[in-house]
């Protein structure tokens, strides 16, 4: 080949390249464009599962297809952002009911695991913790912080999913991490509730997907539920007839409003920070972040209006987004790179975040070193040094200021005095 046309093919190549680049970087990051050896081996993160032809010996199975998953968050406010490089959730779940002839009401029947890292869980403890199902009624393990080795290619024998780690407990109270089925890891209940779960993934050449909470029945030794928002729902009302404290977050006729404030929070703020942390190609991230802003602008204008998501009355709406709240300046932020404001720049965000806090019980179920240990140390995709970082609010970030929110400590309307 000619030396000038070799040159000329050079000089064109080097051309294109700066150019795209530079339509998207300041100068200075020409020099060396950032991408780590993790990053270029990754494909994009499509947390999809399609099961279509997989082996459901069991109902409580439900795949993208079935008319079962169409009720599932996951299904119903689905990223619909069609670029590469986009987070998309699975939805395969399961989503058995407790009260029904294949899982009665019972006190003592049932147990919850909890990561309390994890926003999904974070829900239903919550609520466990507000109907007082810690009396007896539902049993509740702890995990710990850790969810070591995920992979995003094959081979997935490291991975385990949450593990048991009693030593976190203290002798002075329950210690609700230890584990009373004899499990080390996550995957073993997924197994022995339904043998060969690993096996149907791997065979697909994908993750087993150990997600938490699990709503486990130790009666029968099966799942009744691994949906956060159906946990919940079950959680207000279904334990009434056994001794669950009766108040009542999902009122009637707040339903409506409920639904459509939840239209936004799932897929804007809930997941959104997700889709924000998660993005594989800037094009997905930056989309993920105006829609996740809007979502934030539009709650921050609503709670300048009225005390919670749907009026005076606190309800699962406000469960559902307070557990993304909770962990925004801590990880969100900086982490997933939501990170427009910080919350405590959100006046009306910031003063329901700390009015919540103090609702009775609320504040037990926040771990935030394991919140904030999880994040940064899991997720090797986002952070590969798994470094966690040491500043960042701690509990005082929470009560500060909390004489002056404009409110009285909430109170259950059925437990006023009257
Ligand atoms: C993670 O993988 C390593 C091997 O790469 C293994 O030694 C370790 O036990 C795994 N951790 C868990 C929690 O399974």
């Amino acid at each position: 080949m000619p030396k000038t046309t070799l040159t000329a093919i050079i000089v064109f190549l080097l051309l294109r390249n700066s150019q795209s680049l530079c339509s998207r970087y300041p100068s200075n990051y020409l020099r060396r464009p950032f991408t780590t050896s993790l990053q270029s081996q990754q494909p994009p993160i499509d947390l999809r599962v399609t099961m279509a032809d997989m082996k459901k010996d069991d109902k409580v199975w439900a795949t993208a297809e079935d008319d079962l998953a169409k009720g599932s968050d996951q299904d119903k406010y689905k990223n619909e952002d069609k670029v590469k490089g986009a987070v998309v959730r699975p939805s395969v779940k399961f989503l058995d009911k407790v009260g029904t002839s294949r899982f009665p009401v019972e006190a003592g029947r049932y147990r919850l695991y909890v990561a309390e890292a994890c926003p999904w869980s974070h829900r239903t403890y919550m609520m466990w913790k507000l109907k007082g199902l810690d009396k007896g009624i539902v049993g509740l393990t702890l995990t710990g912080w850790k969810l070591e080795n995920i992979s995003f290619t094959p081979p997935y024998d490291d991975y385990h999913g949450w593990d048991f780690d009693e030593s976190e407990g203290s002798e002075s109270s329950p210690n609700y991490y230890k584990e009373p089925n004899g499990f080390s890891y996550i995957e073993q209940l997924y197994e022995l509730a339904h043998p060969g779960f690993r096996e149907v993934y791997e065979s697909k050449g994908q993750r087993p997907y150990y997600s938490a909470p699990v709503l486990f029945d130790e009666k029968e030794k099966k799942i009744v539920s691994t949906e956060s928002a159906d946990i919940i729902k079950m959680f207000n009302s279904v334990f009434d007839s056994v001794g669950a404290t009766p108040i009542d977050l999902a009122p009637a006729d707040l339903e409506a409003e409920m639904e459509a404030v939840n239209s936004i929070v799932y897929p804007k703020i809930n997941d959104g920070v997700y889709r924000c942390g998660f993005s594989t190609t800037q094009e997905a991230y930056e989309l993920a972040y105006h829609s996740h802003w809007s979502g934030m602008d539009a709650i921050e204008e609503r709670l300048g209006n009225q005390r919670f998501l749907c009026g005076d009355t606190f309800t699962l709406s406000d469960i559902r987004l307070w557990v993304t709240l909770a962990r925004y300046d801590s990880v969100y932020f900086s982490h997933f790179k939501t990170n427009r404001n910080r919350l405590r720049e959100m006046p009306n965000l910031y003063r329901y975040l700390r009015d919540v806090y103090r609702i009775p019980g609320i504040a037990e179920t926040l771990n935030l070193p394991h919140i904030v240990k999880h994040y940064y140390f899991s997720q090797r995709m986002v952070n590969p040094t798994a470094i966690w970082p040491l500043g960042g609010p701690t509990t005082d970030f929470f009560t500060k200021d909390t004489g002056d929110l404009g409110y009285e400590p909430y109170q259950f309307p059925e437990l006023r005095d009257v």
